[in-house]
Parts: structure tokens; sequence; C-alpha cells
């Protein structure tokens, strides 16, 4: 069990989302209107379908928070589905022809379902929403300690990002401008186009984005165990986002076929690193320095151009039947990554410095900081 434990429930076409995370210390400031920037960047994005132009995700906090402040009790948020009123009434005929690359197929054998839509609308990356909103809670109580994060996509389908080196406040204002979420101007069209292609194609695309924290202390996560390992848990957090298939942490798969000497960052005096191809982990312990972490989406299963399956009902072979759906969601899995990377790094830290009130942590935070400061400089 964690310091922090979360959960989500909602189904896609059910009246809400929820978040439920315990944990949080006593004393943080967090108020609803903080919710929405987050929540906005997943909705939006070049490539999203017709859904998220019903939704206008809005957090309501219903427990945990009093006076702007929380209080050390579970938070419960809630983001309503605009949609569930579209839905409600409606005589539904059951869907029993799975997309392949979806829960489909398996869920329906798993949970003895016929209805294929019972298992979809809960494998649906709408739950996502209401991970964002846990993470909106982890990024204000790292923000605390001067520890931020940033997101951004790298690549869609073949479109290729080459961004400059920037700082994290110049890296969010430049994704939170373009539609695509990415911090290079041509890369930015070039995804544009690559989707509108897609789009035009009947198919859909996945990519390429990537994570950021900066100001993580050394010491967050453990080597003396498998599942304390801070990269190993955040690759499986990352991982669990709908439609990711690969994890690098750092420089990643590249350092496979490289030489160690050219692979390993140098420690000069004063424990600087001139190099961060570990991406901030090393042992499976923070390291002090940025922690870098990449994720790989698929396509979009669901294509406008239909593909082979079969009728569960009656085993014979058949087509796809297209359901309104995104072309592309890279942009909006970056800003869910984002969530997650922010929600294992808060539980990393809670767990180190414990604290019910956050004056407790920050007390045992600036004890750690100050029995390290010959080695690390907040900076
Ligand atoms: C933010 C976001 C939006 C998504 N939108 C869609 C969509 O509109 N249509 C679709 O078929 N899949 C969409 N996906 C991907 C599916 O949810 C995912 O591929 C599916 O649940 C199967 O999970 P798996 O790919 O991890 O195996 C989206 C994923 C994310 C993260």
């Amino acid at each position: 069990m964690g310091a922090l434990r979360y959960l989500t429930a909602g189904e896609s076409h059910g009246p809400c989302e929820v978040g439920i995370v315990d944990g949080v210390p006593a004393g943080l400031p967090l108020a609803e209107a903080d919710f929405a920037h987050d929540l906005a960047q997943r909705q939006a994005g070049y490539g999203r379908g017709a859904r998220m132009q019903i939704e206008r995700d809005q957090v309501q906090i219903l427990s945990g928070v009093v006076n702007g402040r929380t209080i050390g009790s579970p938070l419960a948020l809630r983001i309503d589905n605009r949609d569930w009123a579209n839905w409600r009434d409606r005589e539904v005929p059951p869907w029993s022809v799975p997309r392949p690359g979806h829960a489909d197929l398996a869920g329906s054998l798993k949970y003895a379902q016929t209805d294929l839509r019972l298992i979809a609308e809960r494998a649906s990356a709408r739950e996502t929403a209401a991970r964002v909103a846990l993470g909106v809670g982890a990024k204000r109580l790292l923000s605390q300690f001067g520890i931020e994060t940033a997101s951004h996509v790298l690549s869609i389908g073949g479109a290729f990002a080459n961004p400059p080196k920037l700082t994290l406040p110049q890296m969010r204002k430049r994704v939170d401008a373009s539609p695509v979420r990415c911090a290079d101007p041509q890369g930015d069209t070039a995804m544009r186009e690559a989707i509108d292609e897609a789009r035009t194609q009947g198919d859909s695309l996945g990519g390429t984005f990537e994570v950021i924290a900066e100001g993580v202390p050394p010491g967050l996560g453990s080597h003396v165990h498998w599942d304390r390992r801070l990269d190993g848990l955040l690759a499986q957090a990352m991982m669990s986002v709908p439609g990711i298939k690969g994890v690098e942490i750092g420089a990643g798969f590249v350092v496979a076929s490289q030489p160690g000497t050219q692979v390993h960052d140098e420690v000069l005096p004063g424990l600087t690193r001139p190099t961060n191809r570990a991406g901030g982990t090393e042992g499976g312990i923070s390291n002090g320095q940025p922690i870098v972490v990449r994720a790989a989406m698929k396509p979009i299963p669901t294509t406008i151009t239909p593909i082979r399956s079969v009728d569960m009902s009656t085993g014979a072979a058949t087509r796809t039947q297209y359901q309104r759906s995104d072309v592309c969601a890279v942009p909006a899995a970056s800003v869910v990554g984002e969530s997650m990377v922010a929600l294992v790094l808060a539980n990393a830290f809670l767990e180190k410095f414990g604290g019910d009130h956050i004056e407790e942590t920050r007390r045992n935070y600036e004890g750690y900081l100050a029995s390290i400061d010959k080695w690390w400089t907040k900076t």
C-alpha cells in the first residue's frame, strides 16, 4: 500500500466519472477551478472526435476540502458525463462485434458478457478524465516543494518534432498553444497534416510523447525491492494509460546499442552530471536529475475503414462498424501520462517524507534537504 491510494469509477455513458484519493496531507490549497486547465488539455487536441465537443469537463469536489484547503480525509472528485443525457433513455441494441485493439473481445469472455458495450464503456479512455483530475491534486502537492512537470508530443505517425532546449515554463507555453501539444512549430504543422491525411484515408494514428519532472530530489523510490523501484512504478503507471505500448526512461531503447562509456552519466565534483541519459533514476531511485519518461501510443483502434472481426452472437465473419471516435489521441494521452507521472512522484514523495499536514511534510523535507545540502542543492 502506497502513501497515496487512488481509484477511479465510471463508465463512459454513465452519469459521471469519479476519482478518489486517500493520503493527501491536510493544508494543501485546492479549488475546483484548479482542475480546469488540465481537463481542458485532455479534452482538446487536433484529431479528437465528436464526443469531446459534447463534454465540458468540470470537477466537483465532493469531499476532502474545506475553505479551499484539504483536511486530510479522502478527496472525492466528480466529473459529469454530459453525453449521458443523450443515452439514458435510449434503447441501445447490444454490440456483438468486437473491435480489434479494444478490450471488447477479451473482456466479454472474462466477464461473461454478451453485450460488448458493457466492457467497452469502462475500458473507454473517458476514464482518464478522472485520472487527470487526481493528477491535478498530485501536481499541487509536488509544486509546494518546487517539483514541476510538463509533457509534450514528440511524434504523430511519421511526423516528428525537433524541439529546442526549453525551460518547463517555456515548454508549457508552447505546448498549450499547439493543437497537437508540440513544442516545435514545424513539428506541429507536420503532425496536423499527418492527422488530416489519416482522416482522409479513413485511418488512425499513434505517436510518442515525453513527460519531464524537474526539481525531484534524490532519494524517491528504492533499490531494495522490485516493487519500490521508481523506474518500475513510472513504467507501470505510464503503460496503464489506454493505448500505450512502449515506455522509455531517459535514453531508453537507444542505450541498448551503445557502449557503456557513451551511456552512463559521468559524475563531476559537486555531484553535478553533464548528461541525463538515465532520465533521473539510477537503481530505482531518483538521483536529483530531471525525470524523463517517454511513451509510445498505438494508433486508435476504431477506424472509419472497417476491419475484419467476428459477430460473437453468430460466430460469422464480419467487419467492424465505425463508432464515433478520435483519429489520434496522442496529445490527450500526453496529458494523462503527465498526470500518472505526477501521481507516482507524489506517492513516492509522501512515502519518503510523510506528514499528515503539509507543514509537517515540509519540515521533514527541509530536514532531509539540509542533510544532503553538501551534495544536492535544489535549483
Ligand atoms: C485520451 C485517449 C483517448 C482515446 N480515444 C479513443 C477513441 O476515440 N477511440 C478508440 O478506439 N480508442 C481510443 N483510445 C485508445 C483506447 O482507449 C485503447 O486503445 C483501448 O482501450 C485498448 O487498450 P490498449 O490499447 O491499452 O490495449 C484513446 C486513448 C486515450 C488515452
